[in-house]
């Protein structure tokens, strides 16, 4: 009789059983394969340049992001790749601003990445997390004009008050010749002028107030930026690792700061009476327009982020641009001292030069550096002559367009003179406040924060004598970005020993 051979399968179940993990192995080897090979060759994606490793797998994307690289390495990509590069399985970074408003204008339908959910603050779904345009209407509708030029003027007096108190409190820190944190100085300042124009001046939070470093907000808005980090992770993954890390990393200085956050909240929400028509306040707006007290709460807290951190963090940058760079220090004071002295209207937005100033400060410091990242919508999009399918993650980031040599010339140098002939590229470019229909609702608010502060700062001449302490600043390259020092230290007279006492 002839002796049968062992069949497949036979050979398959008997090898599993026997060898179960060289078994498995073997499998996920040769699923991977498969994946690899469909992600490299087949995948609608393929004929997009971009490393090997990128094309198979996201991994490569997380780890940059979580190391606070992503921008970097994504520039390194967009030079040896061009302007469209395949920076993950299902994702597409684009270096081209003529693709802005393709992606993000008023015209398309590209909407937010899930990635946004993570914005999500205590359970609820603020207007910068809302992912479609139609999510957010209605509150955007009951907020947006007081952000405006109008709304701005008006709380003048409000915006005054900070500034005069930000001034106070930075000449009495400078006169002791200890280091100044400026970063958490102008965090203080942004979170009162922010709070005090919206919530109303009685509602100032107080933040210049207390006297101290870190102040008692600056932990939850460290809290908030800490998404960052895991920012293309899956959600359910994101919520998981979240809880993990706040067990065995319990920060209890951080949380009793995202707690007295809340309370501040609840205590401005609860203020308002609704029935008497207080409402020409951010709460009493949304409050009147049907949303509870809770959520009303959670945007507040929200806008104290926006403003306390990215108004903060812009200031500070830019103080330190103007003490690193003395020759445009000294050009700023001029126009303010000749202004003073012609007796001219000194509105911080009237004077050219230190509106330069503001917008190269903005340019440079953009605290949104990385990718908004948007979904293709069911009608695809083509950009430079690349089609990218419906599904796909895209978008185009502050960092790739404000680096732009060929925009910018000398892009990593501090020269407000280059906004004086401003092609129009270089203002098309500029987006520190985002792009088109989902762009930044506080930009002319924080604009005139910023302008004020400098204009009231250059006019005590503090920046003359100040020193940077850092050579250098060091950025987490987050969706929104976090300073690898936390801090920025400046010194006054006798500096060197007290930076040396420093470093
Ligand atoms: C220097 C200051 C600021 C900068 C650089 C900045 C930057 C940005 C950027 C880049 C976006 C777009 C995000 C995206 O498309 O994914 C954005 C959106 C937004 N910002 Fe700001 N922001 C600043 C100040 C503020 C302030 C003071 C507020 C409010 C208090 C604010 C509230 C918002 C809101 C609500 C959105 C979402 C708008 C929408 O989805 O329709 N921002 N901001």
């Amino acid at each position: 009789m002839l002796e049968s051979k062992p069949r497949f399968n036979t050979l398959l179940s008997t090898t599993a059983q026997a060898h179960p993990w060289l078994f498995l192995f073997l499998f996920a080897t040769l699923i991977s394969l498969f994946l690899f090979s469909y992600r490299i060759f087949s995948h609608p994606l393929s004929r997009i340049p971009g490393p090997l490793l990128a094309k198979c797998s996201s991994i490569w994307l997380h780890y940059q992001v979580y190391v606070g690289n992503e921008c970097t390495a994504i520039r390194q990509l967009h030079e040896k790749y061009g302007p469209v590069v395949r920076i993950a399985p299902n994702e597409v970074d684009i270096a081209d601003g003529d693709a802005i408003a393709p992606v993000y204008g008023a015209r398309t339908d590209l909407v937010k990445s899930p990635c946004y959910s993570k914005f999500t603050l205590d359970g609820h779904t603020t207007v910068f997390a809302t992912l479609t345009s139609p999510g957010r209407a209605g509150r955007l509708k009951a907020v947006t004009s007081l952000f405006s030029q109008t709304s701005v003027r008006e709380s003048k007096t409000a915006m005054d008050e900070c500034v005069a108190e930000f001034v106070a409190r930075l000449k009495t820190e400078a006169s002791t010749q200890r280091p100044v944190d400026i970063l958490n100085l102008a965090e203080a300042f942004a979170t009162d002028v922010t709070t005090a124009s919206l919530f109303g001046i009685q509602h100032k939070y107080g933040a210049m107030a207390e006297k101290v470093t870190p102040f008692s907000a600056s932990g939850y808005l460290d809290d908030f930026l800490a998404v960052g980090r895991f920012f293309y992770l899956p959600y359910p993954l994101w919520v998981v690792l979240e809880r993990i890390t706040a067990v065995v990393f319990p920060d209890k200085k951080r949380l009793s700061s995202v707690r007295a956050v809340d309370r501040y909240c609840e205590g401005v929400v609860g203020s308002v009476d609704v029935k008497g028509g207080s409402h020409s306040t951010f709460q009493g707006r949304l409050l009147n327009q049907g949303l509870p007290e809770s959520k009303t709460a959670v945007e507040c807290k929200d806008s104290i982020f926006a403003g306390g951190y990215f108004v903060g963090v812009v200031i500070a940058r830019i103080f330190w641009f103007l003490v690193q760079n003395p020759e445009r220090y000294a050009t700023l004071r001029k126009e303010l001292l000749e202004a003073n002295s012609a007796g001219n209207d000194t509105n911080a937005q009237s004077l050219p030069y230190l509106q330069h100033v503001v917008k190269e400060g903005l340019r440079l410091a953009m605290p949104s550096p990385a990718r908004l990242p948007r979904i293709v919508s069911e009608h695809g999009l083509t950009v430079q002559g690349h089609f990218i399918p419906p599904g796909t993650n895209v978008g185009l980031g502050a960092l790739q367009l404000h680096l732009n040599p060929e925009v910018f010339p000398a892009p990593d140098m501090f020269l407000p003179e280059r906004w004086e002939n401003a092609t129009a590229e270089m203002k098309r470019d500029w987006v520190p406040f985002g792009m088109g229909v989902r762009s930044c609702i506080g930009r002319v608010f924080s604009v005139a924060a910023i302008s004020e502060a400098l204009k009231a700062v250059v006019d005590t001449d503090l920046l003359g004598g100040a020193v940077a302490v850092q050579d250098t600043i060091a950025v987490k390259q987050w969706t929104i970005s976090k300073l690898t020092d936390g801090r920025i230290m400046m010194v006054w007279p006798q500096a060197s020993q007290a930076k040396q006492e420093c470093v």
